[in-house]
């Protein structure tokens, strides 16, 4: 949440600073702002909005420079609130949350000093101010080892126009070396085109960039570190002629869940996590989000084919449940950034308990590979939309892998031959998926909405809801379908709009029945099955027929028309999918 950039080099920095920001305008889009350092001065920019709204107002000449694209998190979204944070001599803009601020603002603000805005952030310019003795770096050290929380920094000083500073803790920074001088951003795509090296600060690092050179220091003394070996995130890719990145990576779901899939039995690389597999006797998964719902389908699937016991805990509750670690527990941590405070803090927990850690997730250089004992990467490409799509295909693609290798390797077989059937079964639920875009026009002006299902169809449910709720902001929730009995039923009237999935065979009769207790209140079934017998029932409203597949893999399919119903009930309702309100991309507070 939040992107930030810097510049410092031989070209003008507005039109290079502005460039990255809408390359990480997914982190945040509530504000943004630039400064440009040009003959000792420092020129600022700020605009409440998306970036687009600086084009046109940047000072162009100086050839240093920062900016920060915003999401909210201390004080509303405003241009007073927006950064770069001036203060005396320089000019900071943050990511991340420091929890130490009140004090720290309460003792600037005891010396006299004013603040300008509402954010946490601003307090970092003031200490800066405040250690300043003619060395920057040294100020910035001394700042650091006040601030309590995550940051990612990247700082101005006007006594130093040949110098660009930058600091790390919990939020993820890099620095790139490109013919054109030396960059600074919060992701790599930020870089993409501009660098011939990249490097990731740790925790705890700062670093100066000066029109020649880079350097990296940690505890005041200069480190050496080792460039990034970047091959699969390149540039931020195009719409592909798409209206909505979403709509664009719905249709790599195909290919994204193809080259996710993983034989982990032949594969050389995962000879040590297989040893480890064999010795895994109880599986914990954390996630947030999306990512928690590929938690859940894999509970399913590996206690059903492995019978192997697995719970799955959301991220940020994990580290108040005081988690338990035996011998043989494994905890594997699913994120498509990487980048998720509350996963990074639960995996991190978890090792420090005594866990084997392996990280799931669609960047290969991201925090929380860093803290992992292994990797399981998902190929599903670079993911624009802030509404995930193709990455949680790709996610159940490699966590179902995981669960028949962990059948196979307690001879249980493994149904591989089912799942190098599904990017092709993929293909073509996505064409029929195209098919609910009138029920998303009826259901555009509901109240709320419901989806249900038993089994595996329950973790559908819970995507289908989370994906309509966030891009649609129609309120909606996703429940077993047994549990509608027990409260939410009362919530049913003539027209609520209800997602009933179908597709474990043994529990349809089941399903059919709280879907029979929809109708008779008047509610509308949207029915999603594998299984056609159900489609013509009285109580049908509209249906999705998907092809069958082994039926504890279903998610992975039965998902693909609810993303579709929620795009399409988000243009509806004339929001845009691809920017949701609120909403960023990458998690990066806790
Ligand atoms: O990058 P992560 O997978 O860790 O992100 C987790 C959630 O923030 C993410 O899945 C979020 O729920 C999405 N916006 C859902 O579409």
């Amino acid at each position: 949440m939040c992107g930030i950039v810097g510049y410092i080099g031989k070209a003008p920095a507005a039109p290079i600073l502005l460039d990255g920001l809408k390359k990480l305008e997914y982190r945040g889009y509530d504000s943004a702002g630039v400064a440009v350092l040009h003959e000792g001065k420092l020129s600022v920019v700020r605009k409440k909005g998306r970036v687009k709204e600086l084009e046109g107002c940047l000072e162009p000449t100086g050839s240093v420079g920062i900016g920060h694209t915003r999401w909210a998190t201390h004080g509303e979204p405003s241009e007073r609130n927006a950064h770069p944070h001036v203060y005396g001599k320089f000019a900071v803009v943050h990511n991340g949350i420091l929890e130490n601020y009140h004090a720290l603002k309460r003792e600037c603000e005891e010396r006299g000093e004013e603040f300008l805005s509402e954010t946490d952030s601003e307090t970092v310019a003031h200490l800066l101010s405040f250690y300043y003795e003619g060395d920057a770096l040294s100020a910035l050290q001394k700042t650091t080892a006040r601030l309590k929380g995550s940051y990612a920094l990247a700082v101005l000083c006007t006594d130093h126009p040949d110098s660009l500073f930058l600091a790390r803790e919990k939020s993820p920074l890099i620095a790139g070396v490109g013919e054109e001088g030396l960059y600074a951003a919060s992701d790599v795509p930020a870089l993409a085109g501009k660098c011939h090296l990249l490097y990731s600060l740790s925790d705890g690092e700062l670093a100066e960039l000066t029109r020649k050179s880079l350097r990296f220091f940690r505890g005041g003394e200069e480190i050496e570190k080792l460039p990034l070996c970047v091959e699969t995130m390149g540039d931020i890719p195009e719409k592909g002629g798409y209206a909505h990145y979403m709509r664009k990576e719905m249709g790599e779901i195909g290919s994204a869940i193809a080259n996710s899939l993983v034989d982990f039995a032949s594969e050389e690389r995962f000879f040590d996590f297989n040893r480890v597999l064999c010795q895994t006797e109880y599986i914990q998964i954390v996630a947030c989000g999306t990512a928690y719902h590929s938690g859940i389908a894999a509970k399913y699937a590996i206690e059903s084919l492995a019978r192997i016991p697995v719970d799955v805990t959301v991220a940020s509750e994990y580290r108040y449940c005081d988690p338990i670690i035996r011998a043989g527990t494994l905890v594997i941590a699913v994120s498509q950034s990487g980048e998720t405070a509350d996963t990074i803090a639960a995996a991190r927990l978890a090792k420090e308990r005594g866990a084997t850690v392996a990280a799931v997730t669609n960047v290969p250089y991201s925090s929380l590979t860093e803290i992992s004992d292994f990797v399981l990467e998902t190929r599903a490409g670079r993911e624009i939309g802030v509404a995930a799509t193709k990455s949680f295909n790709a996610q159940l693609a490699l966590l179902y892998s995981l669960a028949a290798e962990l059948a196979r390797t307690r001879g249980r077989g493994g149904n591989f031959q089912a799942l190098r059937l599904i990017p092709a079964l993929s293909e073509r639920v996505l064409s029929e998926a195209e098919g609910i875009k009138n029920f998303a026009l009826g259901i555009a002006g509901a109240k709320s909405a419901y989806f249900i299902g038993r089994g595996a169809d329950y973790c559908a449910a819970l995507e289908g809801s989370l994906k309509l709720k966030e891009i649609s902001y129609l309120p909606s929730e996703g429940y077993p379908a047994g549990e509608l009995k027990h409260g939410t039923l009362a919530l049913i009237e003539k027209g609520t709009p209800v997602v009933a999935i179908l597709t474990q065979s043994a529990l349809a009769e089941k399903t059919m029945n709280s879907v029979s207790e929809v109708y008779a209140r008047g509610g509308k079934v949207l029915l999603v099955t594998s299984l056609p017998e159900y489609t013509d029932r009285k109580e049908v409203e509209e249906s999705i027929l998907l092809p069958r597949c082994e039926e504890v893999f279903s998610p992975i399919l039965s998902v693909i028309p609810l993303q579709m119903l929620a795009y399409y009930t988000a243009l509806a309702r004339g929001n845009d999918p691809d920017k949701p309100r609120n909403l960023a991309k990458s998690v990066t507070v806790e």
